[in-house]
């Protein structure tokens, strides 16, 4: 299993992944195709994101997405993950950590001050990973 970033080819794994991930919104395909996905990918080129596939026998059998935010709180760049998920059928066999060591790499390489990640699913698994519980998250949603 390898661990690289995303590229256009990614694009139909990427976006059966994605349905298997999401439960607040229901992502519409066209617009995945046109707008969030090549948005993605020149962030992701120009440093303001991580965006990396796990690959395993020539499949793409998860993803994570973190954006780099530049704070003047922390003195710098701070990363947040808000993307992750790998392929049902293989939970459990260390792809996700494995994803999760390779944004912190980057994060270290980068300079990035923090990496945070808000989770409802998965604190111990975060835990695990060197991951402490901070602050409460809100949100606000467009109407
Ligand atoms: C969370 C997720 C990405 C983890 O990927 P994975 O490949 O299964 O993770 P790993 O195999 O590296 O797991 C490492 C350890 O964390 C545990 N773990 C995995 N997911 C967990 C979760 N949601 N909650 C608690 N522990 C979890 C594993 O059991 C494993 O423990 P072990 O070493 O004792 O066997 C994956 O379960 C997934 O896609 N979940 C659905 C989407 C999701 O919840 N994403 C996170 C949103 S922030």
């Amino acid at each position: 299993m390898t661990v690289r970033p995303a590229t256009p080819a990614d694009s139909a794994a990427v976006w059966r992944l994605l349905n298997g991930f999401v439960t607040s919104y229901r992502p519409d395909r066209a617009v995945f195709e046109d707008v969030t996905f090549p948005q993605v990918l020149k962030s992701a080129a120009e440093g303001g994101a991580e965006f990396l596939v796990a690959e395993r026998d020539s499949a793409t059998v998860g993803y994570v997405l973190a954006v780099r935010m530049p704070t003047l709180f922390a003195g710098g760049t701070v990363l947040e993950l808000l993307e992750l998920t790998v392929d049902a059928g293989l939970r459990g066999g260390g792809i996700g950590s494995a994803l999760i060591r390779a944004v912190q790499a980057r994060a270290e390489a980068a300079g990035d001050v923090e990496v945070t990640v808000p989770t409802r699913r998965a604190g111990e698994f975060y835990r695990r990973l060197g991951f402490d519980e901070t602050a409460t998250y809100f949100k606000w949603s467009r109407s």
